[in-house]
């Protein structure tokens, strides 16, 4: 398979002017003038094939924004290689943004004292969108997103809801190979975030647009991603299925028994037991170490058994997990 996004040694460093506080401050300043280095992007590696919906995730200030303005062309690396769609992004912008597209929740790319409309005549204008294809594609937007209320409505009158709309049918009006998200759903409501899931998940299956999308939102990854690239403090941590982060890091499952009687205790061998009360015991275990029919069947062996559940480590606990103890 070609791959579409190649980023091999890919770094960004920033040059932050530090400031001295305190009775020696301006004396220092004058004499030293110093500045820290932050390694925002520091050597990642990683490749897209054409047609995959990949989730950036990672930490606040871990350089998913960055790598991103990297391969939308918006900052040049300080060092490393990124090819996108055959472009390197920085040096022939104007070409390569007609072949992709990218959605800032943090802000808008509209014009914003401009009608939504006028707006996206303006994107027909300058990426030479024909016009049969541009009412075709935004009649089709029209529908998913529902933009007809607002179309003439200035952006900077918009909700945040209905701007992030719009954002997103003008980053698609010219059909884009490669889509570029980062946190489309920050802030919004949970219809609207639905909303958003279901026509990222469209253009994905429906177009076959590569989608990369950065989101703190654990519904979206779930919902969206069967691959997931994790970043922190700048390094690529995992590269993988979202299944197999699971599988590695997801800690524990749960068994969750309600017994036909009363009894003094429930403890079993293989499963630690969390709490028992009316009747209930729940256990915790660990999936590798025993299975759980095997669980199961160890249970009912010693207790009658009127009801039973599993449920699955869940993502947004395996997730905070890595964010906070840096597991990888
Ligand atoms: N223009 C800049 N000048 C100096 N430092 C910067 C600049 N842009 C980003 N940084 C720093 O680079 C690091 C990575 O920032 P980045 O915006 O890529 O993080 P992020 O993963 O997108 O975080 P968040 O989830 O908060 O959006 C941070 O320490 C940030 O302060
Ligand atoms: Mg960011």
């Amino acid at each position: 398979m070609l791959s579409i996004v190649h980023v091999s040694k890919l770094e960004k460093t920033f040059h932050v002017r530090r400031y001295h506080q305190g009775r020696w401050a301006s004396l220092q300043n004058l004499v030293t003038r110093r500045s820290r280095l932050i390694r925002a992007v520091d050597g990642i590696d990683f490749t897209i094939e054409a047609g995959e919906l990949v989730g950036y995730l990672g930490p606040n200030g871990a350089g998913k924004s960055t790598t991103i303005k990297m391969l939308t062309g918006l900052l040049v690396p300080s060092s490393g290689r990124l090819i996108v769609n055959g472009f390197v992004p920085w040096k022939d912008r104007r070409h390569y943004v007609a072949r992709i597209g990218a959605v800032f929740g943090q802000r808008t790319t509209l014009w914003w004292d401009l009608p939504v409309i006028e707006s996206f005549e303006l994107h027909r204008h300058l990426y030479q969108i024909p016009t049969g294809r541009f009412k075709r594609n935004l009649a089709e937007f029209n529908d998913l997103l529902e933009l007809a209320p607002f179309l003439d409505v200035p952006v900077r009158s918009l909700s945040l809801g209905q701007r992030m709309r719009a954002d997103i049918c003008a980053a698609l009006l010219h059909d884009p190979e490669l889509l570029f998200f980062d946190e489309p759903t920050i802030g919004l409501d949970v219809v609207a975030k639905e909303r958003i899931r279901n026509f990222i998940r469209h253009i994905n299956e429906e177009r076959e647009t590569t989608v990369l999308l950065t989101t703190h939102d654990i519904a979206d990854v779930q919902r969206l991603c069967r691959r997931v690239m994790i970043i922190d403090r700048g390094k690529l941590i995992f590269d993988g299925e979202l299944a197999r982060l699971l599988e590695r890091f997801g800690g524990h499952h749960r068994l969750i028994v309600d017994f036909a009687e009363s009894y003094a205790e429930v403890a079993v061998i293989g499963a630690e037991l969390l709490s028992y009360s009316d009747q209930r015991a729940i256990y915790r275990f660990d999936r590798r170490k025993i299975t759980a029919p095997a669980l199961i069947q160890a249970v009912s062996e010693r207790y009658a058994i009127r009801d039973l559940s599993i449920e699955e480590p869940d993502i947004e606990t395996t997730i905070r997990t890595i964010y906070e103890k840096r597991l990888l």
